[in-house]
């Protein structure tokens, strides 16, 4: 029997609290799952630094990346198996996308890629094509099966359906994301019927659509991920805790560049600093390690370093203000020459942020990130896109919401205010 085909004498299964249980009867699947790369992600969490708000979100890219499989798993089998347009030819390369499309995530994967300007996506690639653990057991299903994997994350597959199911606005990663996040958080948004969504999915020849009956269970999805994307997802003080972590690892590189001494040599960031890392160095990396670092350099002699760590390790954030960078612009070179006759480094201690969130888009042809539309299979076979069926997508379609925010260390300031009239009219600037 084909290494494709192989089943597990018995079937496994993995406890989840989100879908209770997790199948794995592939033997292919087993042996993706034991593999180091895979296993890398148990060490990065979910939802980088909102565990400093939301305690409870500690879960891991690992969790996630099981779910998204599980539910890949149940539309196939559960749903697609036996209808013409589906090709069961294509299980496994689905099945292993499904579970590898976070793959290439490092620690605290948006402030990492941020400073040293990588992206994850290309490591996905990286590790599923490269000299890997994961690379040699696809290899074994074909030699061009990892290839296959990579297209299908990639979004280049031939086969849009198959695509559609890893990536398109009604797919298996949002709706494990959204349902995990919602559990993990505690909070009470993010919940929808999944089951139904499935018991309701079509496939067709360019994607998986939604029989018209299930309109109601995919309004309650779209407006769940709008909940979690202002409610978890862009949480200010979850924001905070990002900008700190960002500027550590700026501070932390900027001093390298300048020849500064650390007390400690961090040898896991160094062929970053310099850009001569290799796939290994990244795979070898993961939160453990940074959060290790964060407390050596707590005790660095740098006092930006040492003070940002410091906060970073013991919840000490930075507070923020709204701001309109279209009027206010003129306020932030206010406060930025401030800090500086303040002595405190703006570059540092003085950030902007801007959260954006489009909730529902449909197609428009020629937009860069052109997004396929959610569609309605009606009772007589043809495809409605979901906002000319439903008003309450209609009513949030397209609209993008964006949110600024500066953040600065008003302790710094509160502390001294008394003492000290540039720090009382900085505190004032910052409050108006
Ligand atoms: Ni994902």
């Amino acid at each position: 029997m084909d290494y494709k085909d192989k089943k597990l004498v018995e079937e496994k299964v993995f406890k989840d609290p989100v879908h209770r249980y997790i199948h794995v009867r592939d033997q292919v699947i087993w042996d993706v799952i034991s593999t180091r790369e895979f296993q890398r992600l148990r060490r990065i969490k979910q939802l980088g630094t909102t565990y400093l708000v939301f305690h409870g979100a500690e879960h891991t890219r690992f969790q996630h990346s099981l779910g998204v499989y599980e539910i890949v798993r149940r539309i196939i089998d559960d749903g697609f198996n036996g209808q013409a347009e589906w090709n069961d030819e294509e299980r496994m390369v689905t099945l292993c996308a499904a579970l590898l499309h976070d793959l290439g995530h490092g620690p605290f994967s948006h402030a990492f890629e941020k400073v040293f300007d990588l992206d994850h996506e290309k490591f996905t690639q990286a590790i599923l094509l490269g000299d890997t653990e994961v690379n040699a057991v696809l290899r074994r299903v074909g030699d061009d099966f990892p290839q296959r994997v990579a297209d299908v994350i990639g979004k280049t597959y031939p086969d849009k359906l198959v695509v559609s199911l890893i990536s398109s606005q009604i797919d298996a990663d949002r709706m494990d994301y959204l349902q995990r996040d919602a559990y993990y958080t505690g909070v009470s948004y993010g919940h929808f019927d999944m089951e139904r969504i499935l018991r309701v999915m079509r496939p067709t020849d360019e994607q998986a659509v939604i029989k018209s009956s299930g309109m109601h269970a995919v309004e309650d999805y779209i407006m769940s991920r709008y909940q979690m994307y202002w409610q978890v997802y862009f949480h200010p003080v979850s924001r905070s805790a990002e900008v700190i972590l960002i500027k550590i690892l700026h501070r932390a590189k900027d001093l390298n560049e300048s020849g500064y001494s650390f007390a400690q040599q961090p040898v896991h960031f160094q062929s970053f600093f310099n850009r001569t890392f290799e796939l290994e160095d990244y795979i070898s990396l993961d939160e453990n390690i940074l959060l290790t670092y964060f407390q050596i350099w707590m005790k660095e002699k740098d006092s930006i370093l040492s003070d940002l760590c410091t906060r970073f390790i013991n919840r000490n954030l930075f507070q923020y203000a709204e701001f309109d960078p279209a009027t206010e612009y003129r306020k932030i070179a206010e406060l930025e020459k401030l800090f500086k006759e303040a002595d405190i480094d703006p570059d540092y201690y003085l950030l902007a942020d801007s959260s954006s969130d489009l909730p529902y888009d449909f197609y428009r042809p020629g937009e860069e990130n052109e997004r396929l539309p959610i569609y309605l299979q009606m009772a007589n076979g043809d495809l409605s896109e979901l906002s000319r069926s439903s008003d309450i997508v209609d009513a949030i379609s397209g609209k993008r919401r964006t949110d600024h925010k500066i953040y600065f260390p008003e302790d710094i300031f509160t502390k001294k205010q008394h003492e000290n009239p540039l720090y009382a009219q900085i505190l004032q600037l910052l409050r108006s």
